[in-house]
């Protein structure tokens, strides 16, 4: 009686873990929405571990830039904080910075 009680449980939990999965990220408010395609550092971090992990990667790299001369903040590329739509620029700015952070011999630029 108890064993099958607590079978029922796990498979419940199961169940609910897999529906609540990576697979079915079209309402997880923690699944990437721009960042899907390509294979940069961002794209990784958000195959890796959702927008979390691309807010990390994303900080880590501005912080990067900054030390080469390149002043960037979240809203110089990301209209908003809800859906991190981009400025019209966002994309070319993103780019330079990639270039830049490649380029590890890059002298500061003021
Ligand atoms: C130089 C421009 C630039 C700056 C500065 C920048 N971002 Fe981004 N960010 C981008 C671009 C471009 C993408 C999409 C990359 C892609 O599609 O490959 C992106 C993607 C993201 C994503 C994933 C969104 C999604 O739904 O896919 C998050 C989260 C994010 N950025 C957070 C931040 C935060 C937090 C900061 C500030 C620390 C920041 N970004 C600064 C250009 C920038």
């Amino acid at each position: 009686m108890l064993r099958s009680f607590l079978k029922t449980i796990t498979l419940g939990l199961f169940v609910t873990a897999t529906l609540a999965g990576p697979g079915r990220a079209a309402d997880d408010p923690n699944a990437c929405k721009i960042a899907k395609d390509g294979d940069n550092d961002i794209v990784k971090a958000c195959k890796a571990g959702g927008i979390k992990r691309a807010k990390m990667v994303m900080k880590a790299m501005s912080k990067a830039v900054k030390e080469k001369g390149m002043k960037v903040e979240c809203d110089s590329c990301h209209k908003n904080e809800e859906d991190w739509a981009l400025t019209k620029d966002g994309p070319d700015k993103f780019k330079k910075m990639e270039a830049l952070m490649k380029d590890e011999a890059a002298p500061a630029k003021k």
